[in-house]
């Protein structure tokens, strides 16, 4: 049985591990110790999925509680995916924060996911990465 809970002070070793042991590491500055621990630290809203004592799924949103919800990060563990442990993390992402819109920038790897289970493709977003400028 798998079991979730809200864990603001995610271990940072045990979720460098599942970072990996989901694949999304290898898009995350993981190995960045101090920008990782960051994103820990300073995310409003982290859910876990244990099962038994191994950490198999995380959802990693910033939020403002009652507007919108940026959901960074959706992992789960290579050897429990498609079990619905994903969507069960969103259902509780979405429950903690019920006014509020969740968005998020979906992996190229999980493209046809976010439609699959019930999210709407948006046209009208816009991104300006760390190396982009607004124009002068
Ligand atoms: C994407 C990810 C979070 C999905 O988690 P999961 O727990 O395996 O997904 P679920 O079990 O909740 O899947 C729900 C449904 O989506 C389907 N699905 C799962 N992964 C999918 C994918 N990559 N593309 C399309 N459909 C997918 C499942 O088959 C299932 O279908 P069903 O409800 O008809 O049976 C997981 O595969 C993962 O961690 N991937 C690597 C990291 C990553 O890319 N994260 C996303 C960053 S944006």
């Amino acid at each position: 049985m798998i079991e979730y809970k809200v864990t603001p002070d995610l271990d940072h070793d045990l979720a460098h591990e599942l970072y990996v042991a989901s694949t999304l590491g290898e898009r995350r500055p993981i190995d960045d110790h101090e920008r990782f621990a960051t994103m820990l630290r300073e995310a409003d809203l982290i859910i876990t999925a244990w099962d038994g004592d191994l950490l198999v799924g995380i959802s990693r949103s910033v939020t403002d509680w009652v507007w919108y919800t940026y959901l960074s990060d959706l992992a789960v563990r290579v050897s429990h995916q498609k079990q619905g442990i994903g969507k069960e993390l969103m259902r509780r992402t979405q429950a903690a924060a019920p006014q509020a819109t969740v968005l998020l920038l979906a992996a190229p790897a999980a493209a046809d996911y976010y439609g699959h289970v019930g999210f709407t493709q948006k046209t009208n977003a816009w991104a300006l990465a760390p190396n982009e400028r607004i124009t002068e």
